[in-house]
């Protein structure tokens, strides 16, 4: 199948790594007809490479667009109330009282499955909490520098605010810091899924595209579902995808005092970098640590690599270099799944996340000073389904403490406390005898997100110009 680059919006195809600077706008529909033609106008960037544009005469833009909708956005643009229930996924939809769609992220039963409990919980959320205004749409931003974002949200988010088509709940700064490392001091967005089609991936190890979008093979060998609309006449889902923002606190001072701490209890025989490492499973410079267990090579992150192999060389099956409990081997344990490493590969190419994330807040001058101040990541990705995928990896992968055979040893990195009789903790498999961190702190909280459709730009103008109810 060939995928029309040219209808599916550019965030699936770019991270917009070299445009650093981001924004992303959340807002709330007031008036459906001034919003539809706002939208009409917005220059949202599609999939096709530099060089397809050129070749096409399509001018190159320096900044991005994208819009992505949330479901009380989709039936206030004029999806009927029928249609979304019957033909969209319940957890994308959600409802309130009254059974009209809500913001689902923030819903009891999801709160439950991605375990938003205690300080995580969504009525504690800045935005995306049941209790304020929908999310109907989030228009994500990207530009070179500090000025070119602020020229972009002038240009085509503040004309929408002014003439009442929209209110604003959340207008949020984020950026790719220059060394690409998230707060904690690690380098990220190194792993992501070639898809077949996108971006030249001719490689056998490529994705089918309908992991990621709607109405394509997928790796069941059949067609990612995809929502029709106006009984079944236009296929809406096509070439669209689901996506997913959360907005998670990182508290980088605590990440260090607990580290340090560790390693002073051990006697000095570990380092604090060396306790965090094996908890996230690279190296601050992004080198696996299954590659080079002992010691940070200081070059960039490879990612070509398994944990379990064919067999006859084993690489590190009991997770000596990288523990099992490691936060990139439990989001993507390659071939390392409990039911042997053939059906392991199967089994964790139908949950692969598409992540788009960047960091929100300053560096600290000191990382081990609490300095108050807000910081963490935007954690963005992209899928075909949310339940299979974000939901799925998060609840059962990184949340449960039982994973592969572990012991009440839930991701090191992002896990919640869920109940303080057992904190967490990690095991790090160690020869001849294994290297136990107990009460861990939680590191991560859930402030604010949602669930949006990323539709394709024909399903966008399908949406625009549906007549007004
Ligand atoms: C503040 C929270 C988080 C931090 C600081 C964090 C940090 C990291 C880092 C440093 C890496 C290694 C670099 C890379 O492969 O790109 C990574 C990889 C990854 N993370 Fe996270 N992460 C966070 C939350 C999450 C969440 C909530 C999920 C999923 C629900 C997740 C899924 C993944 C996946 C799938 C990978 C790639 C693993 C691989 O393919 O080897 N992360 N993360």
């Amino acid at each position: 199948m060939t995928l029309d680059l040219a209808d599916i919006q550019g965030l699936v195809a770019f991270g917009y790594s070299r445009l650093r600077f981001s924004s992303f706008e959340f807002l709330h529909i007031k008036n459906r007809h001034e919003t539809k033609r706002w939208l009409k106008t917005l220059p949202i960037e599609d999939a096709r490479s530099r060089e397809e544009k050129a070749k096409a005469d399509v001018p190159v833009s320096s900044t991005a667009l994208n819009v992505a909708i949330g479901a009380p956005g989709l039936v206030k643009l004029g999806i009927s109330r029928c249609e979304l229930y019957a033909n969209f996924p319940p957890e994308f939809c959600g409802t309130d009282d009254e059974g009209a769609p809500k913001n689902s992220m923030g819903e009891a039963i999801r709160a439950n499955v991605l375990g938003d409990v205690g300080t995580n919980d969504p009525h504690h959320w800045e935005y995306g909490n049941p209790k304020q205004p929908t999310l109907d749409l989030v228009v994500l931003l990207y530009a070179k520098d500090e000025t070119e974002l602020e020229n972009l949200r002038a240009r085509w988010i503040t004309p929408a605010i002014d003439s009442g088509a929209v209110s604003q709940i959340a207008s949020e700064k984020s950026r790719i810091f220059e060394d690409e490392r998230e707060h904690f001091g690690f380098r990220d967005g190194l792993s992501q899924p070639d898809i077949d089609g996108i971006g030249g991936a001719t490689k056998p190890s490529a994705i089918n595209p309908g992991e990621f979008l709607l109405g394509c093979p997928d790796e069941y060998g059949t067609y990612s579902y995809s929502p029709t609309v106006n009984g079944g006449h236009f296929d809406f889902g096509k070439f669209g995808s689901y996506l997913v923002i959360r907005k998670l606190r990182q508290d980088v001072a605590g990440f260090h005092h607990y580290f340090q701490k560790e390693a002073a209890s051990h006697g000095g025989s570990v380092t604090a970098g060396w306790l965090a490492a094996k908890c996230v499973g690279r190296w601050p410079s992004g080198a696996p640590l299954v590659r080079y267990p002992q010691t940070d090579p200081g070059m960039e992150g490879d990612n070509n690599f398994e944990y379990v192999g064919d067999g006859k060389q084993p690489i590190d099956s009991d997770g000596l270099k990288c523990p099992i409990a490691a936060h990139i081997r439990r989001s993507n344990p390659r071939d390392s799944l409990d039911e042997g490493s053939v059906q392991s590969r199967v089994t964790v190419r139908r949950h692969r996340l598409l992540r788009r994330g960047r960091t929100f807040g300053e560096r600290p001058v000191d990382p081990a000073i609490d300095d108050g101040k807000s910081r963490g990541l935007f954690f963005i990705t992209l899928q075909a389904s949310i339940r299979k995928q974000f939901e799925f990896v998060q609840q059962t992968w990184l949340n449960d403490g039982k994973f592969s055979r572990l012991y009440e040893s839930p991701d090191p990195i992002t896990a919640p406390k869920v109940s303080a009789e057992i904190p967490p903790s990690m095991t790090i498999p160690q020869d001849p005898v294994r290297l136990r961190l107990s009460g861990m702190p939680q590191f991560v909280t859930t402030l604010g997100g949602g669930y949006f459709f990323l539709p394709s730009l024909s399903a966008m103008q399908y949406l625009c110009e549906l007549p007004d109810k």
